[in-house]
């Protein structure tokens, strides 16, 4: 079973398949829900009641064909009387079967929505960390896969093969009753033997199941990637290298599929086989029978009508053991996600931050991402409503101090403060309501301006998002647009362009209000017009506010109030701009080669080798 699961370095319990119905009836009446209960009670007491017309309907048939042959004086009444309570016992199955879809698919739905919602929640609660190592694909795949195993282990397995088992052992019970053990003997083992041999072939046929999967998934991840990378394809005249790549999945998935219909052949075969030994054996007997006058012709025919019945809807059992097995591998997987643990979780008891002026100290934090070192002993403290800069070069961790201040990291050691409450006692949403960040790279919802806007502060009014808009200059871009604010940014934002994406990610986080502002290279993406307009601008929304400004360009940080010069994990410099200056180490080499105007747009890496080769 476990083969044709993905390879997880994870070592989650794996779960029994008991474990996984528990965990499936706890959804489907959870406690204190009583509809739920009732609905469940009436939906089995519909079952039985339909199981019963199913099994008297054949005696009421072979009842009608015995007094119609019948020695005795015939009435047309009581003919009718037989065929009414024969067509109201048909009609019985089919009422009671619809009663009971009725009162179940809200049990069953409402069971799938529980878990796929907790299953959703628990993926927002995990950790950056888990996120990062996982394929977003694959977890929207795992809740959706897992939603439909769910569904249909509670109809199918609940309700059909459950059902079907009972109604075997009932009707050999009765065969054997009526008409002696030789009956209730063939047709139990008729149908062990069909399921037995279903089993089996269905274990071997599934390796062309997985197969197919498998060139499946390939073939899909083969198209989106070069989807994705459209322009690249172009750019490079690839279309036949890449039809070709997919085309090899294409291929894999045909000999598979057809190898896979033309082994059901054998099932089919077999099945049939197997049923038709049975019922040649059955008849037999009751020919004989008849002959010797142990049984009337009704008899006969009921015990056709009986074989039939239950034989019919075997046909199926091949598909949907193959389907509940598919079922509980995708359940399990999806409950499994439901066992990882966030790293980054509140305490016990942990309180709300409780914020007075909103300052924020870094003492001594030391963090790795796994066992890479990125800072190494990291101190400074942003006075209430002052503003702190943070430079140096890319990939020297300013970005990890951003993340571990938002808490998306805790450190490994030295504390994070805010109004000297450590970040890591207090509930992590109130941490992240206090602080607003314009990130490195801002990514939009699929959704129109306006809602992404709205995003910072979803209680805000049309007013309130259009004054924001303002005062990140995007107000004037999105007048100019036929749709204003209504207009979509497609995937990701792609419609929009860096500068765009970038004030409209300032937009949300001005209008958040926090007390706390966190800009990320905010307006790297911006020419230096734009840049020096939404400069003053946030310089006047985050007056007096507490400010953690990590700068691309150094011009936009020389009114700071201190500048730290980050290098290897540490701070290697730090002071206001004219300290800095006068000292002459790397920030003033910095600012000679971005004021003399050398090619700023170079970005700051190539001028940070060159300030420290000096
Ligand atoms: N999730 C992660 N796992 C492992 N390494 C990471 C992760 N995120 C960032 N890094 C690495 O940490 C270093 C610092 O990253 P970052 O703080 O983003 O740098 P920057 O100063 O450019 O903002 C980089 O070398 C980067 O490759
Ligand atoms: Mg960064």
């Amino acid at each position: 079973m476990s083969d044709s699961l993905p390879k997880s370095k994870s070592t989650l319990p794996s779960r029994t398949i008991l474990s996984l119905l528990l965990e499936i009836a706890a959804y489907a009446a959870p406690r204190g829900n009583k509809q739920m209960r009732y609905r469940i009670i009436g939906a089995f007491t519909c079952l039985v009641l339909a199981k019963s017309s199913n099994i008297i309907t054949p005696l009421l048939y072979g009842g009608a064909v015995d007094y119609v042959n019948g020695d005795a004086g015939f009435s047309a009444l009581v003919l009718w009387y037989i065929l009414g309570a024969y067509a109201l016992s048909r009609l019985g199955q089919q009422i009671f079967s619809e009663g009971k879809e009725y009162l179940f698919s809200r049990v069953a739905q409402r069971a799938v929505r529980g878990a796929a919602m907790t299953a959703f929640r628990h993926l927002h609660l995990l950790s950056m960390r888990f996120h990062l190592d996982r394929q977003t694909g694959g977890l929207t795949r795992a809740i959706e896969r897992g939603a439909k195993g769910m569904e249909f282990i509670m109809t199918s397995a609940a309700f059909e093969v459950v059902p079907l088992l009972v109604e075997v052992v009932l009707v050999s019970i009765l065969l054997w009753a009526m008409f002696g053990w030789p009956y209730a003997v063939i047709t139990f083992a008729t149908v062990a033997i069909y399921a037995l041999f279903t089993v089996k072939v269905t274990e071997w046929r599934m390796k062309f199941r997985r197969q197919m999967n498998k060139a499946d998934e390939q073939a899909a991840t083969k198209a989106v990637d070069s989807l994705i990378n459209y322009e690249t394809v172009k750019y490079f005249n690839a279309e036949e290298h890449e039809a070709k790549r997919f085309d090899v999945s294409m291929r894999q998935y045909e000999d598979a599929a057809v190898l896979s219909r033309t082994s059901l052949a054998a099932v089919n075969i077999g099945q049939g086989a197997v049923i038709a030994l049975g019922l040649v054996l059955i008849m037999g007997i009751a020919g004989h029978d008849i002959q010797a006058g142990k049984l009337s012709v009704g008899d006969f025919v009921a015990v056709n009508t009986y074989l039939l019945q239950l034989y019919l809807p075997l046909n199926f059992l091949g598909w949907v053991y193959r389907e509940i097995r598919q079922s509980l591998i995708d359940l399990e997987r999806m409950f499994g996600l439901l066992d990882e643990h966030p790293d980054v979780q509140d305490k016990q008891g942990a309180e709300s931050l409780r914020l007075q002026e909103a300052q924020i100290e870094f003492k001594d934090v030391h963090f790795a991402y796994k066992d890479r070192a990125i800072l190494k002993g990291v101190s400074f403290t942003v006075p209430a409503g002052k503003k702190v800069a943070i430079v140096g070069p890319s990939g020297a961790g300013k970005s990890t101090i951003s993340r571990l201040l938002f808490r998306f990291y805790d450190p490994q050691k030295g504390s994070i403060e805010i109004d000297g409450q450590n970040v890591q006692d207090v509930q992590q949403a109130s941490v992240r309501a206090a602080i607003g960040v314009v990130p490195q790279d801002s990514v939009m919802f699929n959704a129109s301006i306006g809602y992404n806007i709205n995003y910072g502060r979803a209680e805000a009014s049309q007013a309130e998002i259009e004054e924001a808009a303002k005062l990140a200059s995007i107000d004037s871009f999105i007048k100019q647009l036929a749709e204003g604010y209504d207009a979509l940014v497609g995937e990701r934002g792609l419609k929009l362009s860096g500068g765009e994406k970038q004030r409209v990610a300032i937009a949300r986080a001005i209008l958040k209000k926090p007390s706390i502002f966190l800009f990320d290279e905010a307006t790297s993406a911006l020419d230096s017009q734009t840049e020096k307009q939404i400069q003053s601008a946030l310089n006047e929304v985050s007056e007096s506010r507490t400010t953690l400004i990590i700068a691309h360009r150094l011009s936009t940080i020389v009114d700071c109030d201190e500048i730290l010069v980050m290098r290897e994990g540490q701070i290697a410099e730090r002071g206001t701009h004219a300290d800095l200056i006068a000292i002459k180490g790397l920030y003033a080499a910095m600012w000679a080669r971005q004021a003399s105007g050398f090619d700023i747009e170079r970005g700051q890496t190539a001028l940070y080798e060159a300030a420290i080769q000096q």
